[in-house]
């Protein structure tokens, strides 16, 4: 007999308020295991809530999150988070590798100081995102891009199985573009399942799998060939949508 698999992520009426003003309200979704899904809609649709009340980061009004089956707590090891970069201290005084190493505090049991195991993990995590010979360096000395290739190494050497990526392609040029999305199908490959916070419309075709259209509400969630649809974007993102079109079997959106 086949195991039915539990969901990487399932979610069940989750509603989250800040001052008693509802930024979710009651999202119910469950994602396959081994999908590249973007989570999109328009500022302040509560994307980040939804990953931050995902990892218990915030408060929920209402509802459950499970994890593989379990609420996040039990899960912790399993799930790799690598925030908006604009809601990171940089000028804290700590080096690359020191971030990255951050990752594999998860694995160490109690007591258990980072060895040159946890050392040569984090070491190669830095080296897939290209940023090993940047591993004595100060954060707060790292450019945009490669402060959030470092993020990336980070959650890699946490070696999860379910990511959550808040916007790592904001203020990113086109070649740390490129190396995130090498690395976002490495991890699939490696059956890992991701969730990323994106903005850029004309791109979700190309590089995800699935799509989670969110405003508040949850719009729809599934595969991007039958859910990714104008109507859906419309409904998304109202008024905010000033141009739709179809051409060469992309989406071109523009918001304004
Ligand atoms: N700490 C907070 N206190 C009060 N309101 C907040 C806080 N964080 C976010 N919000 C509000 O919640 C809503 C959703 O925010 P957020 O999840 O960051 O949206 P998104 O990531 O989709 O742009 C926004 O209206 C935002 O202003
Ligand atoms: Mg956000």
């Amino acid at each position: 007999m086949k195991t039915i698999q539990e969901s990487p992520l399932s979610v069940q009426g989750l509603t989250v308020a800040y001052q008693k003003k509802p930024v979710l309200q009651d999202v119910t979704f469950e994602v396959p295991e081994g999908k590249l899904i973007a989570i999109v809609g328009p500022n302040g649709a509560g994307k980040s809530t939804l990953i931050k009340a995902a990892l218990g980061l915030i408060p929920k009004v209402r509802g459950d999150v499970r994890i593989y089956g379990k609420p996040y707590v039990q899960q912790r090891k399993m799930i790799g988070y690598v925030p908006q970069r604009e809601s990171v201290d940089w000028d804290f005084p700590t080096s690359a590798l020191d971030v990255v190493m951050m990752g594999r505090y998860g694995h160490l049991g109690w007591f258990k100081r980072p060895g040159a195991n946890e050392k040569r993990i984090a070491m190669e995590s830095l080296d897939k995102v290209g940023m090993a010979d940047f591993a004595g360096r100060q954060i707060s000395q790292l450019s945009g891009g490669q402060q959030q290739r470092i993020f990336l190494a980070r959650a890699l050497a946490q070696d999860a199985k379910l990511y959550f990526m808040d916007e790592p392609f904001v203020g990113v040029d086109a070649a740390t573009e490129k190396a995130i999305i090498t690395l976002l199908n490495e991890l699939k490959k490696q059956g890992k399942t991701v969730l990323v916070v994106h903005h850029d419309l004309s791109t979700v075709n190309e590089y995800f799998d699935w799509v989670l259209l969110l405003n508040v509400g949850l719009i729809d969630v599934g595969p991007v060939d039958s859910v990714f649809t104008a109507a859906n974007l419309q409904i998304t993102y109202g008024g905010r949508l000033a141009v739709l079109d179809r051409s060469q079997d992309a989406l071109v959106v523009t918001t304004r």
